[in-house]
């Protein structure tokens, strides 16, 4: 299927590594010339490079900390002098799991953390869509995709679950205010996704429970082993990519304020 996505012009934040970086080559694959931006420059610019030489894309790295407008304005208007104009914002500018003062009882929440968490995550792309919206706009043609985390729908994570909820709302609220400006937005929500992290995360799980990483993956259902989900196996960032490039794609118009959980069906709840 041509996704139609040829020539289109996006920003990818948080494009240097895991989600986001499988994200950004998936869109350049699809012809989408980009700005990555996060805050590393070495990584930036080898991510850059290295996307640019597979698919021959346009790919410009910007150096830009979402916590700061100044910064945010400074690399969308970069981006636009690189780019010429701008279709697609993808917001996958954060860590995973949220504060790690947050994950237990609310007697452990240390607020300069939590808000931290919040000031990135949310705030971070709130930022970044308020200053491409415009651009957006200008173009008539536009797809924001907002990558938040499955634990929206699981109690327990403070900070990282309700900064993961206040997304959808984010996500929401843009649909309704942008879709007549020919704009889409749309959410994601990934579970335990197989990024560069991975092996260290499976590692130090398995130091924590006396097993090894191999233990931790192919693990007991009931404890939570990464392959808890319908599948039996780790989503891979890469397909985080593909169903983005969808959601960015001219064949998805009728989806807009959405949530879609990619996350190898790992939720038993029903949702309607
Ligand atoms: N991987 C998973 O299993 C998983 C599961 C559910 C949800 N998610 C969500 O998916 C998103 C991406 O996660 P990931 O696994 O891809 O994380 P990751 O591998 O740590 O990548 C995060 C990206 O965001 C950038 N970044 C972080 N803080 C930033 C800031 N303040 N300003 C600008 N850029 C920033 C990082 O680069 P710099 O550090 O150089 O800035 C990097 O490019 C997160 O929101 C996470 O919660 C991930």
């Amino acid at each position: 299927m041509d996704l139609g996505l040829q020539g289109r012009r996006g920003i990818v934040v948080g494009g240097s590594r895991g989600i986001g970086k499988a994200i950004a080559f998936e869109l350049a694959r699809e012809g989408v010339d980009l700005a990555i931006a996060a805050r590393n420059a070495e990584r930036l610019h080898a991510t850059a490079t290295e996307i640019s030489a597979e698919t021959g894309r346009n790919v410009y790295p910007l150096v830009c900390d979402v916590t700061s407008r100044a910064e945010v304005d400074a690399m969308v208007e970069a981006a636009l002098s690189s780019l010429g104009s701008l279709n697609i914002l993808v917001n996958s500018g954060s860590a995973p799991g949220g504060s790690p003062t947050a994950t237990g009882y609310i007697d452990t929440i240390v607020d300069e953390d939590f808000l931290q968490d919040f000031n990135i995550k949310y705030l971070g792309a709130l930022r970044c869509a308020r200053a491409c919206i415009p651009h957006l706009q200008q173009a008539g043609w536009g797809r924001i995709v907002n990558i938040s985390g499955l634990n929206a729908r699981i109690a327990g994570n403070l900070s990282g679950g309700a900064r993961n909820t206040s997304l959808v709302h984010f996500t929401k609220t843009l649909a309704s205010q942008l879709g007549r400006d020919g704009i889409t937005v749309n959410c994601i929500h990934p579970g335990i996704t197989r990024t560069e992290r991975t092996p260290g995360m499976l590692q130090a799980r398995a130091e924590r429970q006396g097993l090894t990483p191999e233990e931790v993956e192919d693990g007991d259902y009931a404890k939570g082993s990464p392959r808890a989900n319908a599948l039996g196996r780790m989503v891979d960032a890469t397909e985080i990519g593909h169903l983005t490039a969808f959601l960015c794609s001219d064949k998805a118009w009728a989806i807009t304020g959405e949530v879609i959980a990619a996350d190898g069906g790992g939720s038993s709840s029903v949702y309607y």
